[in-house]
């Protein structure tokens, strides 16, 4: 296993610079986007997309989302149907992924596609990451910095937690926006939901109609969307009332008695942005404290809610490992 020092590289020219050369060299660095950080790497070098899976010790059979610069790097890469067209106009750069037919001769690693015959692509909007990704003549694969089956990391401050000493650097972007993995659909025809994310189904529907989902847990579209993912290390218990003052308690809404909370005025956008954040302390708390449980309030199943909802539910499943 490689083994790193782990820099923390500064979002301005000479970080950004220094982040395309270790890249180039097929090293891999944390990058941050308006979602959360990927865990990059030159997704066209086998050797590269292979750390990236030894860091994250992941199931070697998953594929790796790949990010690009623009809409006609996109071309280059896959086919895009005349719904996936009006699905990148509207919302790239954006919080999108788009699973795509392959184009022959893309370039990619098999360890990016995985065997299969298609690709994840998303355009981010974080202008590191969109600066970062100008400067390089390959794309990036970046699945989510965090070791899988834990937690999604939305600061450098979660990357350094999970994964120090398996990456060669971290871009310094500070905490994410949207807070939520980008939102997943297969272009279609017809367009499928595939995971819930930082772009609500409703914003989506205007653009395509209505959405078929297939986003059951366990049974994979997404083939990462595993029950158990997200998981802290205590156990996590949803819509619960918060009496359990054992228990770590997480809120949602006004006058509510909680250690933490995802948004005190219960917008959702807010708690989107916090929900990872208040995760990982929350299992710092419980490790302190010594308490085997995390209790979550209810949060209303709309708009963002869906893709909370989403994330609580798979890290209050059972274990797989
Ligand atoms: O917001 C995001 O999407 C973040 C940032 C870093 O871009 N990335 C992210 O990556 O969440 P990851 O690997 O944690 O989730 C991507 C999902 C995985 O469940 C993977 O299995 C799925 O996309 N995926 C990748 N390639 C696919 C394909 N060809 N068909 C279906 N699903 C695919
Ligand atoms: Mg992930």
């Amino acid at each position: 296993m490689s083994q790193y020092q782990t820099e923390l590289l500064a979002p301005d020219a000479a970080g950004i610079a220094q982040a395309a050369g270790l890249l180039a060299d097929g090293h891999i660095i944390a990058m941050p986007t308006e979602t959360v950080y990927g865990l990059a790497g030159d997704a066209t070098n086998d050797v590269a997309c292979a750390r990236i899976f030894d860091a994250k010790g992941r199931p070697r059979f998953n594929p790796l989302i790949i990010h690009l610069p623009s809409l006609d790097a996109a071309r280059q890469i896959a086919v895009l149907t005349k719904e996936a067209e009006a699905l990148a106009k509207a919302f790239w750069p954006g919080p999108l992924t788009l699973v795509l037919p392959l184009r022959p001769g893309h370039g990619l690693s098999q360890l990016v596609t995985a065997g299969l015959n298609t690709v994840a692509i998303r355009i981010p909007a974080h202008p590191i990451a969109r600066a970062l990704l100008s400067a390089l003549p390959f794309p990036l694969a970046a699945p989510s910095a965090n070791p899988s089956g834990r937690i999604s990391p939305t600061s450098p401050s979660h990357v350094m937690a999970g994964l120090k000493g398996k990456l060669a650097g971290i871009l310094d972007g500070g905490t994410c926006d949207v807070g939520l993995e980008s939102t997943i659909l297969a272009a279609g025809p017809p367009p499928r939901l595939l995971r819930e994310g930082g772009l609500a189904r409703e914003t989506i529907e205007p653009i395509t109609g209505p959405l078929l989902t297939d986003t059951t847990p366990g049974k994979v579209q997404a083939p990462g969307q595993l029950s158990s993912h997200y998981a802290p290390v205590a156990q996590l218990h949803m819509d619960s009332n918060l009496l359990d003052d054992r228990a770590i308690r997480i809120g949602y809404g006004p006058g509510m008695a909680s250690d933490l909370t995802l948004s005190t005025s219960g917008d959702l956008v807010e708690a989107a942005a916090n929900l990872f954040s208040i995760l990982h302390r929350a299992d710092a708390l419980a490790n302190e404290r010594g308490a085997t449980e995390i209790h979550v309030a209810e949060v209303p199943n709309r708009g963002l809610g869906r893709a909370i909802n989403d994330r609580l539910n798979r890290a209050a499943a059972p274990r797989a490992d």
